[in-house]
């Protein structure tokens, strides 16, 4: 999901298939981790938490590519920078694991009174809904025929739009999670006795990291 130059590397066999490796080795370990733990609805919460934590590495990645290519632009971080549509996709491929675990939670809430039952809120419904759409939107026209077809000012809206939100997304989790769980909440949330500074810190700080990049890159812009 460039939002620079078009990049010199064209998609091929090899890119499509590590993407589908890294997605189907994650989607694997779901399935392992069920297979141990069982499919009640706090062990598919702990699975959804793990599977973006994941996918909020691969996205921060494809997030602070431009501008540190901005901040240290040299051989590395242009290379870096060519490969960026395809971390970008790979991001949304990985991300799909998510999109079946939150199919997979509402298939296991009791059918009776779903209403009753919702186990996300229905505002996070529908603003994480809406950066799925944007987020499958962007992969869509993640081809060049189809960028020349949408125009190259509508592709970049699209792009600009599609990774704010997505990021709001990951800020607003984290940030909730961490602000309004209790000590005693957020350990038991964190894996194999984890101190939950360890499970909650770094992602927040990850997540931040591309913005503060942005802002940094202004303030030396207009120093
Ligand atoms: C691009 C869209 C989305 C992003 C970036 C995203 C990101 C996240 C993150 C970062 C967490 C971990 C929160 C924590 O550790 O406390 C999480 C958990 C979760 N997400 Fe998503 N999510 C998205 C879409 C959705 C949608 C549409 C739903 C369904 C309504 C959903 C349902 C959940 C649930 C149920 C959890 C587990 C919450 C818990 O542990 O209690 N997500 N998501």
């Amino acid at each position: 999901m460039p939002l620079a130059p078009a990049s010199q590397i064209h998609w091929n066999f090899r890119i499509v298939l590590c993407i589908a490796a890294i997605t189907f080795f994650e989607y694997m370990a779901v399935q392992y981790y069920f297979s141990v733990s069982g499919t009640d609805i706090e062990a598919i919460k702990f699975a959804m938490r793990s599977t973006a934590r994941f996918s909020c590495l691969i996205f921060c990645v494809t997030f602070c590519l431009g501008p540190a290519h901005k901040l240290w632009a040299n051989a590395t971080t242009q290379a870096l920078l060519q490969w960026r549509r395809y971390i970008g996709v790979c991001f949304a491929s990985v991300h799909s694991v998510h999109v079946w675990l939150i199919i997979f939670l509402f298939w296991v809430t009791p059918k009776i009174d779903l209403a009753a039952n919702i186990p996300v809120p229905i505002y996070e419904l529908l603003l994480g809904g809406g950066a799925l759409v944007l987020m499958y939107l962007m992969v869509a026209t993640s081809f060049d025929r189809v960028t020349r077809i949408v125009g190259i000012r509508n592709w970049r809206r699209l792009h600009v739009i599609g990774m704010y939100s997505i990021w709001a997304i990951f800020l607003f989790c984290f940030g909730e999670g961490y602000l309004s769980a209790t000590t005693e909440e957020l350990r038991s949330r964190a894996p194999m006795g984890l101190s939950p500074v360890i499970f909650y810190h770094p992602f927040l700080f990850l997540t931040l990291l591309p913005v503060v990049m942005r802002l940094w890159l202004l303030v030396r812009r207009s120093a």
